[in-house]
Order: C-alpha cells, then sequence, then structure tokens
C-alpha cells in the first residue's frame, strides 16, 4: 500500500449530491484507499478523527464520478460529410439507406488497425475524463465481422487498462447489416449468434450484448435470436429500440430481463409496463435527439409515474450524436426533455451505473468506491443550468485525485 493510500483524506464542508439527491446539510466526506469510509454531517464530524486525514478540498459540490453508460466512442473516420448532407435537408435514414451513416464507419473502422483506433479514442475519452466521467460503456458496432468486432472490444479494454476511467465493454454486432450480407440479414445474424458471441464471451472481452431493433436495422425476430445467445453465454443485455419508429423492441428487451432499453422516443405505455415489470433503466439520449433534430420526445411523464428508472448518456458516435460532453448532456436533457435537473444527475450517476447493471457505481455511500467530482459551484442543479467547462476542481478516482484545477 502506498502512503497516500495508507492517509485518510477528508474533504469538509460540501454540498452531497449522492446519486439520487442532494444531502440537507453540508458534509464531510473521508476517503481511505478506494473507498468512501465516512459521510457525516459537519456539525457532526469529530475532530479528533479529522485531524488523523489528510485535508484535500473545503466548500463546492461532490458528485459521485458521472457514468456515461452508452457510448460508441471507439470508431474510425469521421462524418462531417454527412452532417452536411443533413443541414441541407437529408435524413439520417435516407443517408443509412444510400449506403452512408453507420456503414460509412464501418469501411474506415475496418480500415484502421488495433492501434490507429486506440489512438484516436484517447483525446475522446479524455475530453469527457475532464469532464467528470469516471465509467464509460464502450461499444463495437463498426467492425461486422468477428474480427473486427473483437478487435473493437479489445481496443476498449485497453482504454479501460489505460487511462483513469472504468470501461465496461458492449458487443454490439447486431447495429447495421454490412454490406457482404446484403440480402441475407438472417445469415449475418447466424454471424453474430453462433460466431461473435461465443468469441467475444470466451475472450472475456464483453461485459453486455446490444442490438439496433429499427427499419434500418434488425427486427424484433433478428434481435430476439441475439438475445438468445446472449442468454446462453450468461450475459447480459440491452437495446437501441423505439428510436426512429415503434418497432417494438423493447417490450422484447424487457422479457429478456434486459439492463436498459436505449433511446426510445417512439415507446409507448405498453412498452413502459414493460420496463416497469423487468426492472429495467430507461437510457436517454438527448445527443442524438439533437443531433438529428427529432421532435418526438420520449415518454417521460410515464416513466416518471411508472417509477422506471431514467439514465442519461452522451451516446458519444460520428453519426447521430458526436458529442463527447457528459454535462452537456445535463443541460440537454432539462432543456430537451424537461428533467428536472436532479433527474438528470440520476441518470448520469446512479441510474447510469445501474443501466450497466454496476449498481455499487454512481452513489457516495459509506463502504462505497471513491470515485467523485468536486464541483466549484454551490447547488448541484447548477451543473445543468450552466453549459461552462472548468468548474471541475477535483477529479477523484479509485480514491486517488486524477485531476486538479
Ligand atoms: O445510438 N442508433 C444506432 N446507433 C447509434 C448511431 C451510430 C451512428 O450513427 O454511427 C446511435 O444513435
Ligand atoms: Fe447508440
Amino acid at each position: 500500500m502506498s502512503d497516500n493510500q495508507s492517509t485518510k483524506r477528508l474533504w469538509r464542508d460540501v454540498r452531497v449530491f449522492d446519486g439520487h439527491n442532494t444531502l440537507p446539510e453540508r458534509m464531510a466526506v473521508i476517503v481511505e484507499g478506494e473507498r468512501v469510509t465516512n459521510l457525516t454531517p459537519m456539525s457532526r464530524l469529530d475532530e479528533a478523527l479529522a485531524s488523523e486525514c489528510r485535508e484535500m478540498g473545503r466548500g463546492g459540490v461532490m458528485t459521485p464520478g458521472l457514468v456515461d453508460c452508452h457510448t460508441h466512442l471507439v470508431f474510425g473516420g469521421g462524418r462531417a460529410d454527412e452532417f452536411e448532407k443533413r443541414l441541407e435537408g437529408a435524413s439520417y435514414e435516407e443517408i443509412a439507406q444510400a449506403g452512408g451513416g453507420i456503414l460509412s464507419t464501418v469501411r474506415s473502422t475496418r480500415e484502421a488497425s488495433e492501434e490507429e483506433l486506440f489512438e484516436v479514442a484517447v483525446p475522446r475519452l479524455q475530453a469527457m475524463i475532464a469532464d467528470g466521467m469516471t465509467t464509460v460503456e464502450i461499444k463495437s458496432g463498426y467492425g461486422l465481422t468477428v474480427e473486427d468486432e473483437l478487435k473493437m472490444l479489445r481496443v476498449a479494454r485497453h482504454l479501460g487498462e489505460t487511462l483513469p476511467v472504468r470501461v465496461t465493454t458492449t458487443l454490439l454486432g447486431a447495429h447495421a447489416l454490412p454490406p457482404e450480407f446484403q440480402d441475407d440479414s438472417d445469415g449475418y445474424i447466424d454471424l453474430v449468434c453462433h460466431e461473435m458471441i461465443p468469441a467475444a464471451a470466451k475472450q472475456g472481452l464483453v461485459d453486455a450484448v446490444d442490438v439496433f431493433c429499427e427499419k434500418i436495422a434488425f427486427s424484433v425476430a433478428q434481435c430476439e435470436r441475439v438475445f438468445q445467445a446472449a442468454r446462453e453465454y450468461g450475459l447480459p443485455i440491452k437495446a437501441h429500440a423505439e428510436q426512429l419508429s415503434n418497432l417494438g423492441g423493447t417490450t422484447l428487451a424487457a422479457r429478456y430481463g434486459a439492463l436498459s432499453a436505449d433511446h426510445i422516443e417512439y415507446l409507448d405505455e405498453a412498452g413502459v409496463a414493460a420496463l416497469r415489470e423487468a426492472g429495467s433503466t430507461a437510457v436517454l439520449l438527448p445527443g442524438a435527439f439533437h443531433t438529428l433534430r427529432e421532435t418526438k420526445l420520449p415518454p417521460i411523464a410515464a416513466l416518471r409515474e411508472a417509477g422506471v428508472p431514467i439514465a442519461l448518456a452522451t451516446d458519444a458516435n460520428p453519426g447521430s450524436s458526436p458529442i463527447f460532453s457528459p454535462t452537456l448532456m445535463l443541460n440537454f436533457a432539462c432543456i430537451l426533455f424537461r428533467l428536472t435537473p436532479q433527474e438528470a444527475l440520476a441518470g448520469m450517476t446512479a441510474h447510469g451505473a445501474r443501466a450497466l447493471g454496476r449498481n455499487e457505481l454512481g452513489r457516495i455511500y459509506v463502504g462505497g468506491p471513491a470515485d467523485l467530482c468536486l464541483w466549484n459551484i454551490d447547488t448541484a442543479a447548477e451543473l445543468a443550468y450552466a453549459v461552462q467547462a472548468g468548474r471541475l476542481k477535483q477529479r477523484i478516482f479509485r480514491g486517488e485525485v486524477s485531476h486538479e484545477n
């Protein structure tokens, strides 16, 4: 154990947002090693204990490190050309049907070596880390061959081993139909089920399996086959569902005990009920809503009423959400989806962690992991209210200060 790790570290007089709520009193927080060991109202802080600690900070707002539960941040190339086409009026679906969109990124991702993919992903991830993110989910889905999907997952794992961030990986083989399977989408699903999932599982490269259930991607029946294969390998599932239309992907995913259904702008009452019954999390992606100029709002009121946990993520990707700022999503979620600032923050902390099946993360509690952010603000709501870089005073990852401003 290093000297630093054996020392108790103390933050005084902080407003704590614990992942669900802002605690009523100003708090003292003590970290030992990688864990929070004390969380006490200032009025009850034992000064003898405090004197044993190294004081790390005073004042400000402390939140859990942000959890971004849905990203595609490993990819080759870029799609600014499509951005321009969309500004001229082309739709996301039209571009996809003409062989652009996801398939354009598939071409550049296949061409890139593992090292190149790693190198271009690092600054994206660093930007998110500097914005307070401590856990990130990274999906494959731009390889669409066994080797290229495994390559993406290895890059994601390597990022987590290299940078101060927890990375979880998701296999999204069923993201788009690759050109070599043009007239045989069931044949491609065979490949996903019989080769990709088994290989990724055996090599320990994957923590969950995802699908894109949509007219421009895969049908409910095809997604079900993918979920069955995931189940055989004991892997939890997620779905991109009800993003552009209501196909019933969410209800299917819920039947398979999905960790989450993501996007869900077109989700109906039956879909909300299915999520509630399954205990799945609804993941909102306001960056994609914004970028694609969507107008159909996800059923926030119904989700709230049903008590479905609502998570929030960047969906960072080169097409529908080229946005690498978790805190910007807090603002977008409030403005575009009318979440409260507290709901938005819970969505990027406790509920984001839940959408990854990592309920121990995204919260501040005694015994919990010391992944924390100290912000130079007075109330937690300010994080969503203003879009302003530079407010992260300290980022604490596994008990160590990884960033200091
Ligand atoms: O979450 N919806 C499908 N997949 C991604 C978009 C990927 C892309 O456009 O490259 C999404 O929005
Ligand atoms: Fe996505």
